[in-house]
């Protein structure tokens, strides 16, 4: 039996995205249906809808979700009807050669659903990540599905599965940031104030928020920063300098995804340490770093899929920090809208008015 629910579709490049009806088939084998409960709106659906990932529409955005499994296909075990799930985008193989050494966290032949969701005319759509969860139902691979408390708020709890797990795995997972170290973020949108919220987790001492806009240093101050710096008004390689002993941050995590800034994080960290970037550049951006720099300055220059995250070891852990406390993911939440409000989320994305606008269902 296959399943008529409202979506979010983006049918053409720069087109409004528009609410229409859409056919989910039932589960086959290793795939679940998921009543979703909750979806962020990401930079990344944006994208999508501009054609800047690629030319595959019609698109069915939305992969920042949460939700109850309703049904799940044949032979599927780690999952049952009835658990609350975070979706996640990187449903590991387990087979191929990064899985197999070991470090599935860059496994690269993760799952997707087989069976395509259709507009009702049949025609296929493109799930964003292999997600798309602005809709009352999907379809994914059951490995998507990962099971968390129920105690937890599907709008918070929706949020890990891609800008804020990004964000604190910058920091936790690729940065390796740990009790002790200096960290600067520079730019604190969702991804960035997640970088924070991480970097006071994993212990940092100092932690130095930089943007361009004072609500954004606002919110990243609530989240824990130690210092905020606005770039606009002053020059970001020195206030971090400055802030650090005149030897710069031992880990800076660049989140706007821009040459400027990628050199901002690379001169504004000490001798030996570490550049994250976690911010995602378009095709046409180049670096030109004096490669003697490069040498000189030693340590390790990153970047940050996913912030390197193991949705199974992650996502059930971060929830457990959030209920005890320690994690105000609730912080990230600016908003809650309903299904067709996705079209304004992006203009106020565009903005800069918030960290996540999330639909509610
Ligand atoms: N690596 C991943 O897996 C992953 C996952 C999700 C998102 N992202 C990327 O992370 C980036 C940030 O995403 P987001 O959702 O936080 O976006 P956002 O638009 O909410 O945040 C960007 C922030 O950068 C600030 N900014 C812009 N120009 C700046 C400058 N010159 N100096 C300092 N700050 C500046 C903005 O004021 C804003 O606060 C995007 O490129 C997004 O595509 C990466
Ligand atoms: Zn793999
Ligand atoms: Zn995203």
């Amino acid at each position: 039996m296959a399943h008529q629910v409202r979506a979010v579709v983006a049918r053409g490049k720069g087109a409004p995205v528009s609410l229409e009806t859409i056919v989910v088939p039932d589960p086959g084998p290793g795939e679940a249906l998921v009543r979703v409960e909750a979806c962020g709106v990401c930079h990344t659906d944006l994208h999508y809808r501009e054609g800047g990932i690629n030319d595959e529409f019609p698109f069915l955005l939305g992969h920042e979700a949460a939700g109850v499994v309703e049904s799940v296909g044949e032979g599927v075990t780690d999952v049952a009807p009835g658990d609350f799930v975070i979706l996640n985008w990187r449903a590991v193989c387990g087979q191929c050669r990064a899985c197999l050494r070991g470090q599935p966290w860059y496994c690269f032949a993760t799952h997707n659903a087989k069976q395509k969701m259709t507009l009702p005319d049949g025609t296929e759509l493109s799930p964003a990540l292999g997600i798309g969860a602005f809709a009352e139902k999907t379809l994914v691979a059951a490995g998507q599905c990962t099971k968390v408390d129920r105690a937890a708020s599907a709008a918070a709890a929706g949020l890990l599965g891609c800008g804020v797990m990004a964000g604190i795995g910058a920091a936790i997972n690729t940065g390796n940031v740990g009790r002790g170290d200096s960290v600067a973020v520079i730019g604190c949108g969702g991804v960035g104030a997640a970088a924070i919220a991480g970097s006071v987790l994993a212990g940092a001492a100092k932690v130095i928020a930089v943007d361009i806009d004072d609500r954004k240093l606002a919110t990243a101050a609530k989240l824990g920063a130690t210092h905020t710096v606005n770039s606009r008004h002053s020059d970001a390689v020195e206030a971090i300098r400055e802030l650090t002993g005149g030897f710069g941050a031992d880990v800076v995590i660049e989140a706007v995804g821009r040459p400027e800034t990628y050199k901002q994080a690379f001169y504004a960290r000490d001798l030996a340490g570490t550049v994250v970037l976690v911010g995602v550049p378009t095709p046409e951006m180049k670096l030109e770093l004096p490669l003697l720099d490069v040498f000189g300055r030693g340590g390790a220059l990153k970047s940050s899929w996913y912030g390197d995250c193991l949705p199974s070891r992650d996502f059930p852990m971060l929830i457990d920090l959030h209920l005890q406390g320690r994690l105000d993911l609730d912080a990230f939440v600016t908003e809650t809208i309903a299904l067709d409000e996705v079209e304004k989320a992006f203009e106020r994305m565009h903005g800069g008015d918030v960290l996540r606008s999330v639909v509610v269902l």
